[in-house]
């Protein structure tokens, strides 16, 4: 378990109420913040560490505008051989420092093809295909409850005050519906088919298992994927990581100019 006494302790004072979880390639936010507090994950007792390259693994606290943020930089990943829960535990260590609303990004395959690459996707609802989830064993009270409640799990009312800032910054924001897999493989084509007719409209290795456990946690949670690249068979190029990493940039100065917006504006 992360030991939230000393992780308070190293932020000297510091009480973030929004928490940043930043994706492949979309780490610049971070760069934003005023007067940061860096802390490496290697330093926090309990913390786990990323194995991704372009995930740094920083945990960032400061200012964007007026609001406290702490912003964590680099994520883990189930594929990284993760346990789910150890995504919960960071979460709820979030909450434990007071953190009441999560933003987190992603780098995400396009099923739709009316989603470009270089473009971004605010998600509206998820399907949890990964098969894992990270509140699996003793439920912790203390935290949240057994069963909890999904039907406002990308919330409406953060979405509405996102949705206003996109058309303001003439940003396009479209909502669609996030299909997290297991990874680390990029899909097939027959699986990208698949969860083209599930109602998917972006696939990604990340993201489900923290806003399960945010939501859990009574964290309100707003989500953004940058479209990367078009699902395996949508596009005629074989996928790698290097093109997730390049469209990210493409996606990144909207993405950023979005989020760091929406926070001062809170
Ligand atoms: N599939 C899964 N994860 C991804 C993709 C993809 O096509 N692009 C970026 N992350």
């Amino acid at each position: 378990m992360i030991n939230t006494k000393q992780l308070q302790q190293l932020m000297a004072g510091k009480k973030p109420t929004v928490g940043l979880i930043l994706g492949s390639g979309l780490g610049m936010i971070a760069d934003t913040i005023d007067t940061p507090l860096v802390i490496n994950y290697a330093d926090i007792e309990g913390f786990p560490q990323t194995t991704v390259a372009g995930h740094s693994g920083k945990m960032i606290v400061g200012k964007i505008g007026k609001t406290e943020v702490l912003c964590l930089q680099g994520r883990f990943h189930l594929y990284e051989g993760h346990r789910p829960q150890t995504i919960a535990e960071v979460i709820a260590a979030l909450k434990i420092l007071g953190i009441k609303q999560l933003i987190i990004t992603n780098a995400a395959g396009s099923l739709n093809p009316a989603f470009a690459p270089g473009s971004l996707m605010m998600i509206s609802d998820h399907i949890n295909f990964s098969g894992q989830n990270p509140l699996i064993g003793k439920n912790n009270d203390l935290i949240g409850p057994r069963f909890p409640d999904m039907s406002n799990a990308y919330n409406r009312d953060l979405r509405r005050h996102m949705n206003q800032i996109a058309e303001r910054l003439q940003i396009d924001l479209p909502e669609g519906i996030y299909l997290m897999v297991l990874g680390p493989n990029f899909e097939t084509a027959a699986e990208v088919r698949a969860f083209r007719t599930l109602g998917a409209d972006a696939v990604g290795m990340s993201t489900v298992p923290e806003v399960i456990a945010a939501v859990h946690a009574g964290i309100d949670v707003l989500a953004l994927s940058a479209i990367t690249n078009y699902g395996t068979g949508l596009q005629s190029t074989p996928l790698s990581h290097q093109e997730t990493i390049t469209n990210a940039a493409r996606a990144a100065d909207n993405l950023t100019a979005l989020i760091t917006t929406y926070i001062k504006e809170l």
